[in-house]
């Protein structure tokens, strides 16, 4: 086991840990409660707008659900730390590998260029690299940073490499400072003896949970407050778990997806999150009450499934299903303890304008179709499965594309595309009901969902795949070249 000690970490930064503390820039008001949460990655501020620091990946002991565990981390934490970036920044990340194989760092849902942000890039043992990129506008909202070797993604995620990314805008207005913010990271894990349990054989299949369903690493944690009106920043870091979350029918507020805020708070009972999502939603509260945040039933089908004609499939002949199946107890995720002693705020009416894109405009029709080969062992795109020195699609920088996703498999698959935010146009004919900014789209078992894809601002090979990385590593990804 590599152990650093602070004299180490200093000269692996080439900075010094009395870099001065990250200026304020809190879109939310951040309180200290006791609630568990990842610590901030400090940063130096060498120039007025640039951003430094430094990131490792290493094995490390670290405090889990109550006990202690060696998992592979970023900065020796689990999660991984916290980077607060600006809107117009320049990032400087010095990412270090002191693990044993090859990983690379992914910054995921960020619009920088594909040859930073380059999945087939591979730091090998003792490498490093310098990610350097700046914090396009209009990218407020929360994002994450995980590994992106092909092949290894869903071990190395698993055993614990993922951090978040927030993203404050560039100017300090937004009605949205008058709550408190806590950034809540979903991450499940299943340990054998100290370390991350290995993949079976039907993990490869239907993606690896784990019996530990954890909040920010902890198990169940209580979030206490005293205001009328909290924010939560969601992120799904879980390698195939979903989360169907609900507040014990206490509605609460999606106030922004993947990519930053929506229009106008949508008022919810529940909410789907599936791998490599995120949402920001607020809790409104009254008075003393407790409430809490609970994972509901969800059936994602099952590769077995597949095999036997559909979702229904996977619980019959006694397959083990996915996860998450339908008749399963709620899961208890993090109680919220409210005892409002400030004065209500009012909630917001309006968040941010959210740019319409005219489907019909669109140059390009793509259809993709979501598959597996016999028994789930492997999964296809269009009937192909992953090759790095194949390019399957050539698109043109400026152009606006349609893509039709279909799910021809018995499960779900969260679909991700690499450097360019789309929107979603429909599921199953169904036009989506506001415009909002994704990165993830889940498409169900059966399912065709439409999107609109600007490519914007960037050329470069990039890549798009189910996020549920089992699938990515078994070959559902594809690469785009623009
Ligand atoms: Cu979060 Cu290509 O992934
Ligand atoms: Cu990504
Ligand atoms: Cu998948």
């Amino acid at each position: 086991m590599t152990t650093l000690t602070r004299r180490d970490l200093l000269k692996l930064a080439g900075l010094t840990l009395a870099a001065p503390p990250l200026r304020s820039f809190a879109w939310a008001t951040e309180v200290d409660t006791g609630f568990p949460t990842p610590p901030i990655l400090p940063l130096s501020r060498p120039e007025p707008r640039v951003v430094e620091g430094e990131i490792f990946a290493a094995w490390a002991r670290v405090p889990v659900a109550g006990t202690t565990a060696r998992l592979q981390t970023y900065n020796k934490t689990f999660p991984g730390p916290t980077l607060r970036l600006h809107e117009g920044d320049r990032v400087r990340l010095r990412f270090t590998n002191l693990l044993d194989e090859p990983t690379n760092l992914h910054l995921h849902g960020l619009r920088i260029p594909p040859a930073v942000d380059d999945p087939f890039r591979s730091i090998e043992p003792g490498g490093s690299f310098v990610y350097e990129f700046v914090v396009p506008r209009g990218s407020a909202g929360t994002y994450w940073y995980h590994p992106h070797i092909h092949g290894r993604v869903a071990e190395q995620l698993f055993a614990g490499l993922a951090g978040a990314i927030l993203i404050d805008p560039w100017s300090r207005r937004g009605r949205l400072r008058l709550s408190e913010s806590h950034l809540v990271v979903l991450k499940d894990l299943a340990l054998q003896g100290d370390a991350p349990a290995p993949h079976t054989i039907l993990d490869w299949t239907n993606g690896k949970e784990g019996d530990l369903v954890l909040v920010n690493g902890a198990l169940q944690p209580v979030l206490r407050t005293s205001r009328s009106s909290i924010r939560l920043r969601l992120l799904n870091a879980s390698n195939a778990r979903y989360y169907r979350l609900g507040l014990e029918g206490h509605p609460f507020l999606l106030v922004a997806t993947d990519g930053g805020l929506i229009e106008s708070p949508v008022s919810l009972d529940e909410l789907l999150l599936a791998p490599g999502e995120r949402a920001e939603v607020l809790v409104p509260m009254e008075g003393a009450e407790t409430l809490r945040l609970q994972n509901l039933p969800y059936d994602r089908g099952s590769g077995m499934g597949a095999m036997h004609g559909g979702r229904m499939g996977g619980s019959m002949g006694g397959m083990h299903p996915a996860g998450n199946v339908g008749g399963s107890a709620p899961q208890i995720l993090l109680t919220l303890e409210a005892d409002i002693d400030s004065r209500i705020v009012p909630l917001p009416r309006r968040l941010a304008p959210v740019e319409r894109l005219d489907a019909g405009a669109a140059r390009v029709v793509r259809h993709l179709v979501l598959g597996m080969t016999m028994m789930g062992r492997g999964f296809t795109i269009n009937g192909k499965a992953f090759d790095e020195n194949r390019i399957d699609f050539h698109g043109r920088e400026g152009d606006l594309e349609l893509w039709e996703l279909e799910n021809a498999t018995g499960m779900d698959h969260p679909f991700h595309l690499h450097t360019y935010s789309f929107q979603v146009l429909s599921r199953d004919g169904v036009p989506e009901p506001f415009p909002a900014w994704k990165d993830v789209v889940n498409v169900r078992a059966g399912e065709v969902v439409r999107i609109a894809v600007p490519l914007r601002d960037f050329t470069g090979k990039t890549v798009f795949h189910c996020h549920i990385v089992e699938h990515e590593d078994r070959g559902m990804m594809g690469v785009l070249a623009v």
